[in-house]
């Protein structure tokens, strides 16, 4: 476990997904999902899932959760949990996975259901900012 991995107050984290995917908008699939994570700052950001009519058009928990991070005054997540409604941890979609390395990159901690991992090891060789720098 890295030493700032200690810092992180996972349970805390994890009530507070458990508790805003309470408010999910889950007409079409009935499965609430909510997200939360810690930002640089130590500010605490939550987010549901926001489904749609036009269902590719949903938003997922972390979208709401990034959305907050960046009108919240942006900043970098340091560690992130997701549950469904059950509270069982899930794993971050491959589109969530892009959002959470752009705002997080490499080191950002995430809650899996085999452990902690790094987002690095959540999306080997992922595509980011520097990579339009060439
Ligand atoms: N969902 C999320 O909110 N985050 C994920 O990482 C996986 C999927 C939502 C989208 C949709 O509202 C529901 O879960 C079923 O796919």
């Amino acid at each position: 476990m890295a030493p700032h991995e200690l810092a992180v107050d996972w349970d805390a984290l994890r009530s507070a997904a458990r508790d805003v995917s309470r408010r999910a908008y889950v007409p079409y699939s009935a499965f609430p999902v909510g997200a939360a994570a810690y930002a640089d700052d130590g500010r605490l950001l939550v987010g549901c899932n926001v489904e749609n009519a036009g269902y590719g058009v949903t938003l997922c928990a972390e979208c709401s959760l990034v959305s907050a991070l960046v009108t919240g005054g942006g900043g970098r997540l340091t560690a992130f949990t997701c549950v469904a409604g059950d509270g069982e941890l899930l794993t971050p979609c491959g589109r969530c996975r892009q959002l959470l390395w752009e705002h997080g990159g490499a080191e950002l901690l995430v809650e899996t259901p085999r452990g902690v991992v790094t987002m690095a090891e959540m999306l080997p060789q992922a595509f980011g900012a520097e990579d339009l720098n060439r």
